[in-house]
């Protein structure tokens, strides 16, 4: 895939339409068996083809139906298939494989991969390459496919993934200990880095957003189990049933300043507060570390839109994932009778509260694979749109927010389809800023997108 900032992610050749995983996970021990069916078209005619996985041990594969050879090269599987491939042929790759799935430390520093959690269970986190960890599959998110994922786990535990949950069955396993298994299907293209399964004693509920999306969240005991005493256990959970009886209200916003949900569902998984050390907008199902407070949901939730449906194009382009969620935060505050989102960065401008480190690099170009997440990318990200709102107009502005994720639907987008679709939008505008307009625009990239330093002027 050649991506600037992990080249080694993902693998050109092909293109997957779909990941059929099954699941087997042994919460005492640690250990996973899972099967991955992988549906994929191939790009050009191909000998071998390589998959990411990290970490667990390929048992069997076949493409196809027939046997294929195969061995691992660091984190990455490498696939003959006994007969070549031709270019634009569709293929069915299944890989068996097992082992204890690891967690993986980023560049910088932030765990992912395989979670083991405070009540026993793990939860896995993907962002940016986290998901080989726990199956076999093209980990780049330019490739996105759609899921079915089938977790058996023991009776009594729950297994949360992304999307719908098809069925649940109970089966005796060969010791003879009851299991079940949850079937969940994602119809929509995801991301791999998206998808995530949460294994443990869940508390869950469904309802209904305001337009009938179907709510589907899930609170770890161990949020209930964190106080001291049993009583404050009980809060735990209703204080996350509390903050998760928010998610219709925020949609209903969010729907208005975006347009259409992109997803079938949504919900929330809840993990212990020490389980991992971020959120993550897992598609239909942000991950929250703990209780999540009203402006981390307005958060994650504002990522299905922007970075789940429309998602980058490489790793280069997070301030894209960032700077709209981050952006979304100022806006819910702004029509919420808080500070206007001009309040905000008139705020970070002038060097008060989250201005850390915001002038440290262009959104655009982080310095390395380290400083994807730092704050430029989701701070002056934000303040690249407010410099876009204010040359456009709020009117463009608003047609912008919604006509960017209704444009790119379930696709990818890079900075430079970015600066293309807000100047075609500017000049469709016509009228009273006439020629200036490109030009102020192009301020804004050169000076708050791409350049060093603090812009001079605010
Ligand atoms: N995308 C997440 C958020 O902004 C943050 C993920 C951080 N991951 C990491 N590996 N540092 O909500
Ligand atoms: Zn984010």
């Amino acid at each position: 895939m050649g991506d600037p900032y992990f080249p080694k992610l993902g693998n050109g050749g092909y293109d997957v339409s779909h990941y059929g995983l099954t699941l087997d996970y042994e919460p005492d021990s640690g250990r996973l068996k899972g099967e991955a069916v992988i549906t994929a078209r191939a790009t050009q005619e191909l000998s071998a083809f390589h998959l990411d996985l990290a970490g667990l041990k390929p048992d069997k594969v076949t493409v196809g139906g027939k046997g294929a050879r195969f061995n691992t090269v660091g984190r990455e599987l490498v696939v003959r298939p006994p007969d070549d491939l031709d270019k634009g042929e569709t293929f069915r790759t299944t890989v068996r494989y097992s082992g204890t799935p690891q967690t993986i430390t980023d560049p910088d520093g932030s765990e992912e991969g395989w979670l083991r959690t405070a009540d026993g269970g793990a939860v896995a986190l993907g962002e940016p390459t986290g998901s080989m960890a726990w199956f076999p599959g093209n980990h780049h998110p330019s490739d996105k496919a759609a899921y079915d994922i089938e977790v058996t786990v023991p009776k009594g535990l729950k297994a949360v993934s992304n999307g719908e949950l098809k069925g649940t069955r109970e089966t005796k396993s060969g010791g003879g200990g009851r299991r079940t298994t949850f079937r969940w299907h994602s119809a929509e293209p995801m991301a791999s880095y998206l998808a995530t399964v949460a294994i443990g004693p869940y508390e869950t509920k469904t309802w209904k957003t305001k337009s009938g999306l179907p709510i589907y969240t899930a609170v770890s005991v161990s949020e209930a189990a964190e106080g001291t005493e049993g009583t404050e256990g009980t809060e735990g959970t209703e204080d996350s049933a509390g903050a998760l009886a928010q998610i219709p209200d925020i949609i209903a916003w969010q729907e208005r300043r975006f347009g259409p949900y992109p997803f079938s569902s949504v919900g929330a998984i809840v993990v212990g507060e020490d389980d991992a050390g971020y959120a993550l907008e897992t598609q239909t199902k942000p991950v929250f570390p703990g209780v999540p407070d009203t402006e981390l949901m307005v958060h994650e939730f504002a990522h299905q839109w922007f970075g789940n449906s429309v998602s980058p194009k490489t790793w280069q382009d997070m301030w894209l994932n960032e700077g709209f969620a981050t952006y979304a935060e100022w806006l819910w505050a702004e029509d919420r009778g808080g500070d206007s989102a001009q309040e905000t960065f008139d705020a970070v401008y002038a060097g008060g509260e989250g201005s850390g480190g915001v002038w440290a690099f262009p959104p655009a170009k982080p310095p390395g694979p380290d400083r994807v997440f730092d704050t430029p990318v989701y701070v002056r990200g934000a303040m690249v749109l407010h410099k876009v709102r204010q040359v456009v107009g709020d009117d463009a502005f608003f047609r912008i927010l919604r006509g960017w994720p209704s444009t790119y639907r379930h696709a990818n987008a890079d900075t430079d389809d970015f600066i293309a679709y807000v100047e075609k939008q500017a000049g469709d505008k016509g009228g009273d800023k006439g020629g200036d307009e490109g030009g102020d625009l192009d301020a804004v990239w050169d000076a708050w997108l791409r350049g060093e330093g603090k812009p001079k002027q605010p």
